[in-house]
Protein backbone atom coordinates (compact mmCIF):
# COMPACT_ATOMS: atom_id res chain seq x y z
CA UNK A 1 0.00 0.00 0.00
CA UNK A 2 1.11 3.45 -0.79
CA UNK A 3 1.05 5.52 2.47
CA UNK A 4 1.48 9.58 2.59
CA UNK A 5 2.68 10.50 6.06
CA UNK A 6 2.01 14.19 6.67
CA UNK A 7 4.98 15.44 9.08
CA UNK A 8 8.87 14.72 9.94
CA UNK A 9 9.35 14.66 13.23
CA UNK A 10 9.37 11.93 15.43
CA UNK A 11 5.58 10.47 15.10
CA UNK A 12 6.45 10.37 11.01
CA UNK A 13 10.07 9.31 11.43
CA UNK A 14 8.77 6.08 13.59
CA UNK A 15 5.46 5.05 11.37
CA UNK A 16 7.32 5.75 8.10
CA UNK A 17 10.31 3.54 9.06
CA UNK A 18 7.90 0.96 10.77
CA UNK A 19 5.09 0.93 7.78
CA UNK A 20 8.14 0.84 5.31
CA UNK A 21 9.78 -2.52 7.33
CA UNK A 22 6.09 -3.91 7.09
CA UNK A 23 6.39 -4.00 3.14
CA UNK A 24 4.39 -0.57 2.70
CA UNK A 25 5.74 2.39 0.25
CA UNK A 26 6.00 5.31 1.66
CA UNK A 27 6.68 8.76 1.49
CA UNK A 28 6.83 11.54 4.02
CA UNK A 29 5.15 15.24 3.32
CA UNK A 30 7.34 18.36 4.50
CA UNK A 31 7.14 22.34 3.58
CA UNK A 32 10.18 21.93 2.29
CA UNK A 33 12.27 18.65 1.61
CA UNK A 34 15.66 19.94 1.15
CA UNK A 35 15.60 21.51 4.35
CA UNK A 36 14.27 19.01 6.16
CA UNK A 37 16.68 16.35 4.50
CA UNK A 38 19.39 18.60 6.38
CA UNK A 39 18.20 18.17 9.80
CA UNK A 40 20.20 16.47 12.11
CA UNK A 41 17.60 13.97 13.39
CA UNK A 42 17.30 13.16 9.41
CA UNK A 43 20.70 11.53 8.72
CA UNK A 44 20.69 8.09 8.20
CA UNK A 45 16.98 8.00 7.32
CA UNK A 46 16.44 6.07 4.07
CA UNK A 47 12.55 7.59 3.51
CA UNK A 48 11.52 9.74 0.24
CA UNK A 49 10.34 13.41 1.25
CA UNK A 50 8.31 15.18 -0.54
CA UNK A 51 6.65 18.69 -0.63
CA UNK A 52 2.76 18.28 0.69
CA UNK A 53 1.74 19.55 -2.60
CA UNK A 54 3.29 16.70 -4.41
CA UNK A 55 2.07 14.00 -1.82
CA UNK A 56 -0.30 11.26 -2.73
CA UNK A 57 -1.30 8.00 -1.78
CA UNK A 58 -3.65 5.44 -1.06
CA UNK A 59 -3.65 6.08 2.89
CA UNK A 60 -2.82 9.88 4.68
CA UNK A 61 -1.16 9.91 7.70
CA UNK A 62 -1.74 13.26 9.49
CA UNK A 63 1.33 13.13 12.05
CA UNK A 64 1.99 17.36 11.95
CA UNK A 65 1.87 19.48 15.02
CA UNK A 66 -1.66 20.29 16.11
CA UNK A 67 -1.61 23.63 14.94
CA UNK A 68 0.39 23.06 11.71
CA UNK A 69 -2.39 19.81 10.74
CA UNK A 70 -4.82 22.48 8.93
CA UNK A 71 -2.46 24.30 6.66
CA UNK A 72 -0.36 21.03 6.11
CA UNK A 73 -3.57 18.94 5.12
CA UNK A 74 -4.48 22.30 2.89
CA UNK A 75 -1.30 22.25 1.20
CA UNK A 76 -1.86 18.24 0.03
CA UNK A 77 -5.32 19.65 -1.53
CA UNK A 78 -7.40 17.47 -3.74
CA UNK A 79 -5.48 14.30 -3.71
CA UNK A 80 -7.12 13.28 -0.10
CA UNK A 81 -10.62 13.70 -1.84
CA UNK A 82 -11.87 10.05 -0.89
CA UNK A 83 -9.37 8.68 0.75
CA UNK A 84 -8.39 7.21 4.62
CA UNK A 85 -6.73 9.98 6.57
CA UNK A 86 -5.32 8.60 10.22
CA UNK A 87 -4.72 11.82 12.38
CA UNK A 88 -2.37 11.22 15.00
CA UNK A 89 -2.06 14.72 16.37
CA UNK A 90 -2.74 16.43 19.49
CA UNK A 91 -4.76 20.17 20.20
CA UNK A 92 -1.37 20.44 22.74
CA UNK A 93 -0.67 24.37 23.51
CA UNK A 94 2.47 24.92 24.72
CA UNK A 95 2.69 28.97 24.86
CA UNK A 96 2.27 29.06 28.85
CA UNK A 97 4.89 26.19 29.04
CA UNK A 98 4.71 22.84 30.70
CA UNK A 99 2.43 21.13 31.30
CA UNK A 100 0.82 21.83 27.87
CA UNK A 101 -2.94 22.69 27.94
CA UNK A 102 -5.45 21.99 25.24
CA UNK A 103 -6.57 24.08 22.26
CA UNK A 104 -9.75 22.20 21.12
CA UNK A 105 -12.09 20.55 23.97
CA UNK A 106 -15.11 19.38 25.77
CA UNK A 107 -17.63 19.38 22.58
CA UNK A 108 -15.59 19.80 20.10
CA UNK A 109 -11.48 17.95 18.73
CA UNK A 110 -9.02 18.56 16.00
CA UNK A 111 -9.98 15.42 14.65
CA UNK A 112 -13.45 16.76 13.96
CA UNK A 113 -12.19 20.27 12.82
CA UNK A 114 -10.10 18.62 10.35
CA UNK A 115 -13.32 16.37 9.05
CA UNK A 116 -15.44 20.12 8.90
CA UNK A 117 -12.99 21.02 6.84
CA UNK A 118 -12.09 18.41 4.85
CA UNK A 119 -15.42 16.06 4.37
CA UNK A 120 -14.47 14.12 1.45
CA UNK A 121 -11.63 12.81 3.71
CA UNK A 122 -12.67 9.48 5.13
CA UNK A 123 -10.95 10.78 8.74
CA UNK A 124 -9.62 8.35 11.56
CA UNK A 125 -7.97 9.75 14.99
CA UNK A 126 -5.75 6.67 16.12
CA UNK A 127 -2.07 6.57 17.51
CA UNK A 128 -2.85 10.09 19.42
CA UNK A 129 -2.86 8.40 22.73
CA UNK A 130 1.09 6.68 23.08
CA UNK A 131 4.02 7.67 22.82
CA UNK A 132 5.60 7.01 18.98
CA UNK A 133 8.08 4.44 20.46
CA UNK A 134 4.95 2.42 21.53
CA UNK A 135 2.86 3.43 18.19
CA UNK A 136 5.43 0.86 16.66
CA UNK A 137 6.62 -1.58 18.60
CA UNK A 138 3.47 -2.38 21.21
CA UNK A 139 5.29 -5.57 21.95
CA UNK A 140 7.96 -3.59 23.48
CA UNK A 141 5.95 -2.87 26.66
CA UNK A 142 6.23 -6.50 27.56
CA UNK A 143 2.29 -6.61 28.14
CA UNK A 144 -0.69 -6.06 25.39
CA UNK A 145 -1.86 -2.89 26.01
CA UNK A 146 -5.07 -1.09 24.18
CA UNK A 147 -5.15 1.26 20.63
CA UNK A 148 -8.07 3.34 20.19
CA UNK A 149 -9.90 3.94 16.73
CA UNK A 150 -12.44 6.53 16.02
CA UNK A 151 -14.05 7.99 12.70
CA UNK A 152 -17.38 8.53 10.78
CA UNK A 153 -16.60 5.83 8.12
CA UNK A 154 -16.48 2.20 9.69
CA UNK A 155 -14.55 0.59 6.17
CA UNK A 156 -12.19 3.43 7.25
CA UNK A 157 -12.48 2.33 10.84
CA UNK A 158 -11.51 -0.92 9.76
CA UNK A 159 -8.30 0.30 7.38
CA UNK A 160 -7.05 2.25 10.08
CA UNK A 161 -6.58 -1.33 12.50
CA UNK A 162 -5.64 -3.52 10.03
CA UNK A 163 -2.45 -1.24 9.13
CA UNK A 164 -2.78 -1.05 13.33
CA UNK A 165 -2.11 -4.68 12.95
CA UNK A 166 0.96 -4.68 10.68
CA UNK A 167 2.72 -2.79 13.31
CA UNK A 168 1.61 -5.65 15.73
CA UNK A 169 -1.53 -4.39 17.72
CA UNK A 170 -3.30 -6.81 19.10
CA UNK A 171 -6.05 -4.82 20.61
CA UNK A 172 -7.64 -2.39 18.88
CA UNK A 173 -10.47 -0.54 20.55
CA UNK A 174 -13.06 0.57 18.19
CA UNK A 175 -14.64 3.70 19.19
CA UNK A 176 -17.20 4.67 16.46
CA UNK A 177 -17.79 7.84 15.32
CA UNK A 178 -15.37 10.94 15.06
CA UNK A 179 -17.44 12.64 18.31
CA UNK A 180 -14.97 9.67 20.39
CA UNK A 181 -12.25 11.52 19.06
CA UNK A 182 -12.93 14.35 22.10
CA UNK A 183 -11.69 11.95 24.56
CA UNK A 184 -8.77 10.82 23.05
CA UNK A 185 -7.10 14.15 22.58
CA UNK A 186 -8.51 15.20 26.27
CA UNK A 187 -6.46 12.31 27.45
CA UNK A 188 -3.82 14.26 26.69
CA UNK A 189 -3.49 15.97 30.32
CA UNK A 190 -3.31 12.80 31.98
CA UNK A 191 -0.79 11.17 29.61
CA UNK A 192 1.39 14.02 30.01
CA UNK A 193 0.91 13.69 33.77
CA UNK A 194 1.93 9.98 34.02
CA UNK A 195 4.67 11.25 31.70
CA UNK A 196 6.23 13.50 34.44
CA UNK A 197 5.44 11.34 37.27
CA UNK A 198 6.93 8.00 35.41
CA UNK A 199 10.13 9.96 34.05
CA UNK A 200 9.83 8.27 30.23
CA UNK A 201 7.00 8.22 27.60
CA UNK A 202 7.24 4.11 27.06
CA UNK A 203 3.85 3.16 28.39
CA UNK A 204 -0.13 2.68 27.89
CA UNK A 205 -2.97 1.84 29.45
CA UNK A 206 -5.10 -1.78 28.56
CA UNK A 207 -8.94 -1.39 28.66
CA UNK A 208 -9.31 -4.64 30.74
CA UNK A 209 -12.76 -5.85 29.76
N1 LIG B 1 5.91 12.77 19.56
C1 LIG B 1 5.11 11.76 19.88
O1 LIG B 1 5.56 10.68 20.30
C2 LIG B 1 3.62 11.91 19.69
C3 LIG B 1 2.77 10.92 20.20
C4 LIG B 1 1.39 11.00 19.96
C5 LIG B 1 0.89 12.06 19.22
N2 LIG B 1 1.74 13.03 18.76
C6 LIG B 1 1.19 14.12 17.95
O2 LIG B 1 1.58 13.82 16.61
C7 LIG B 1 1.88 15.02 15.89
C8 LIG B 1 3.34 14.96 15.40
O3 LIG B 1 4.20 15.01 16.52
P1 LIG B 1 5.80 15.02 16.33
O4 LIG B 1 6.34 15.08 17.70
O5 LIG B 1 6.21 13.91 15.42
O6 LIG B 1 6.11 16.34 15.51
P2 LIG B 1 5.74 17.89 15.71
O7 LIG B 1 7.00 18.60 16.06
O8 LIG B 1 4.57 18.06 16.59
O9 LIG B 1 5.32 18.29 14.21
C9 LIG B 1 6.29 18.33 13.21
C10 LIG B 1 5.65 18.43 11.86
O10 LIG B 1 4.62 19.45 11.83
C11 LIG B 1 4.82 20.19 10.62
N3 LIG B 1 4.29 21.54 10.78
C12 LIG B 1 4.42 22.37 11.88
N4 LIG B 1 3.81 23.55 11.63
C13 LIG B 1 3.31 23.47 10.37
C14 LIG B 1 2.57 24.37 9.54
N5 LIG B 1 2.22 25.60 9.96
N6 LIG B 1 2.21 23.96 8.30
C15 LIG B 1 2.54 22.73 7.86
N7 LIG B 1 3.23 21.82 8.60
C16 LIG B 1 3.61 22.20 9.83
C17 LIG B 1 6.33 20.20 10.42
O11 LIG B 1 6.57 20.48 9.07
P3 LIG B 1 8.05 20.52 8.42
O12 LIG B 1 8.40 19.10 8.11
O13 LIG B 1 7.87 21.33 7.19
O14 LIG B 1 8.96 21.15 9.44
C18 LIG B 1 6.69 18.80 10.81
O15 LIG B 1 6.57 17.94 9.71
C19 LIG B 1 1.61 16.16 16.88
O16 LIG B 1 0.31 16.67 16.65
C20 LIG B 1 1.72 15.51 18.24
O17 LIG B 1 0.95 16.16 19.24
C21 LIG B 1 3.08 13.00 18.99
Amino acid sequence: MQLAILGTGAVGRALGMAFSSAGHDVVIGTRDPERTRQREEWAGIDLVLAAYEDLDGDVFINATDGRGSLPALEAVGDALDGKVVIDTSNALDFSQGFPPSLFISNTDSLAEQLQREFPEVRLVKMFNTMNNTVMVNPQGLGDDSTIFVAGNDPAARQAAASLAADLGWTDVFDLGDLTAARGLEMYLPLWVRIFSLLGRPDFNIKVVR
